[in-house]
């Protein structure tokens, strides 16, 4: 398989944020933001793959700030990484004040998205062709990312399984919670 540049697949999806975006506190609501985050990651995955892509999985979704009603929030998205059948997609999302021109980055997520062929099954992706240190020093942060992922899902469900809940009580004592039991 020939491989494909990071630029290839290079997207960026631009949106004015309408009243009917905001949440009951008149910002805009998280669930809209998370939905052209993954619209922008289909896309950019699927021209990579040349194939129907899903979500798989999605880190790194803090809010570092709010995003107003009437900003244009434009979501970068490129391929950090891939592997035989999955892609990383990170995406920027800045938001823009028109009348200011102030703009502000609001998060960088990370998107995990597995390209699907006509079965329904994985289906192999192209390699990524790796252009320059930026786009070395993501896919090699990518690489991390997951080994990270994958040791602290073993670590989690170890710790879980020796979570004993009578020998656990006392770790409670100065959290915010009553124990009803
Ligand atoms: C993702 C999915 C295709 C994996 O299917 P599977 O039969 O387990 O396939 P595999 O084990 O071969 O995994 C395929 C790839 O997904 C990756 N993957 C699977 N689960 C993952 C997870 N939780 N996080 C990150 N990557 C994951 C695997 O590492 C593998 O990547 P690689 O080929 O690059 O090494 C399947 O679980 C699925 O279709 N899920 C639903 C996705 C969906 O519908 N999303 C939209 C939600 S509405």
């Amino acid at each position: 398989m020939t491989a494909k540049p990071v630029n290839h697949s290079r997207t960026t999806l631009t949106e004015l944020m309408i009243p009917s975006y905001a949440n009951f506190g008149g910002r805009v609501h998280g669930g809209i933001l998370l939905s052209l985050m993954d619209k922008v990651a289909y896309a950019c995955a699927a021209k990579h793959a040349g194939h129907y892509c899903v979500t798989v999985s999605v880190d790194g979704v803090n809010f570092r700030q709010p995003v107003e009603v009437g900003e244009l929030v434009s979501l970068m998205a490129s391929v950090n990484y891939v592997g035989r059948t999955s892609l990383v997609v990170g995406i920027k999302v800045v938001a823009e004040n028109v009348t200011t021109s102030v703009m502000k980055h609001t998060n960088t997520s990370y998107f995990t998205m597995v390209a699907k062929g006509e079965n329904d099954q994985p289906i192999e992706v192209p390699p990524l062709l790796l252009e320059n240190p930026d786009d070395v020093r993501r896919f090699l942060e990518a690489m991390k990312r997951k080994e990270l992922r994958t040791s602290f899902a073993t670590y989690f469900d170890n710790a879980k399984t020796q979570m004993l809940l009578d020998e656990s009580m006392d770790k409670l004592a100065n959290e915010r919670c009553v124990v009803g039991l």
